[in-house]
C-alpha cells in the first residue's frame, strides 16, 4: 500500500521502517523536509520526506503522528486531500482529553467532515517496540484500534499485521476514547513495574484468543 507518515519522529521512524520492511511505499510529512537529512539517511532511499501536503497526496492510508494539538489543525487545513482516505491516528490526548467525553480521533474525524474515514490505533504501544512486535512471552503484542468504517478496518488491521503484531478490533471510534485513557495507566505501570523501559504492552487473552 502507499502509506504517508505524518511526522519524523519515534513512532513515524518505528512505523515506517516496519512497513518498508514489509514491502509498502511510505513516505513522511513534515514541517521542515529540507532539514530531515539525518533521519532521511536513518531511513533509507526507498522512501521520502515531504512536506505535509505532498506526502499526504502521496498516500492511500494517512498516518497521524505528530503530537495530538497539531492534528485538528492539521487534518482541518488539509481536509480535502484527506476525504476518502484511510487516515490512522495514534496521537495521545493527555491532558488535552475531550471534556465531553469524545475520543481524540473523533475530533480528527470532526476536523476533516464528511466522508472522514478516520481510525484510532497504536496509542498505548510505545515506540521502542515497534520493531520489536513479539513480547518475551514469544506472543505478538496486541495493538487495539477503533473504528466506524469495516473497510477500512480491515485494510488497518492487514498493516498491523505486516508488521507481525495482533490486530484487536476494540470496537467503533467511539471506543476510541478508551484508548485514549488507557495510555497514562499503561506509562504509570510501565514505570512501576518495569522501570520505565517503554517496552512493555498490554495483551487482552480470552479462551477463544
Ligand atoms: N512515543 C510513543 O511511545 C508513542 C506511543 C503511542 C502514541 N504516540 C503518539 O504518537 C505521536 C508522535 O509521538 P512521537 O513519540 O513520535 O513524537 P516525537 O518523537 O516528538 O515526534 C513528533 C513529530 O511530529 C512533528 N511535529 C509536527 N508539529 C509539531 C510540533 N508543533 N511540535 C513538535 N513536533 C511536531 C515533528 O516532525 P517534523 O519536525 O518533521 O515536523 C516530530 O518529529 C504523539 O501524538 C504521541 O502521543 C507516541
Amino acid at each position: 500500500m502507499r502509506i504517508a507518515i505524518l511526522g519524523t519522529g519515534r513512532m513515524a521512524a518505528g512505523l515506517g521502517k516496519g512497513w518498508l520492511n514489509a514491502g509498502h511505499f511510505v513516505a513522511f510529512g513534515s514541517r521542515r523536509p529540507e532539514t530531515k537529512t539525518a533521519f532521511q539517511a536513518e531511513i533509507g532511499a526507498d522512501s521520502r520526506v515531504y512536506g505535509f501536503e505532498g506526502a499526504i497526496t502521496a498516500g492511500e492510508v494517512v498516518v497521524m503522528a505528530v503530537p495530538y494539538a497539531e492534528v485538528a489543525p492539521l487534518a482541518r487545513k488539509h481536509s480535502d486531500l484527506l476525504r476518502d482516505k484511510i487516515v490512522i491516528d495514534i496521537t495521545n490526548p493527555f491532558d488535552s482529553q475531550p471534556s465531553d467525553g469524545r475520543a481524540g480521533a473523533e475530533i480528527t474525524a470532526e476536523a476533516i467532515g464528511d466522508g472522514a474515514r478516520v481510525l484510532a490505533a497504536f496509542k498505548g504501544n510505545f515506540s521502542g517496540t515497534l520493531l520489536d512486535p513479539v513480547d518475551h512471552t514469544g506472543q505478538p503484542r496486541d495493538v487495539l484500534f477503533a473504528g466506524d468504517d469495516a473497510a477500512a478496518k480491515s485494510v488497518l488491521a492487514g498493516l498491523i499485521a505486516d508488521l507481525g503484531f495482533k490486530p484487536v478490533d476494540c470496537g467503533p471510534l467511539r471506543a476510541a476514547t478508551m484508548l485514549d485513557l488507557s495510555v497514562p495507566i499503561m506509562i504509570e505501570m510501565d514505570g512501576r513495574l518495569n522501570g520505565g523501559q517503554h517496552n512493555s504492552s498490554f495483551r487482552f487473552s480470552y479462551p477463544e484468543s
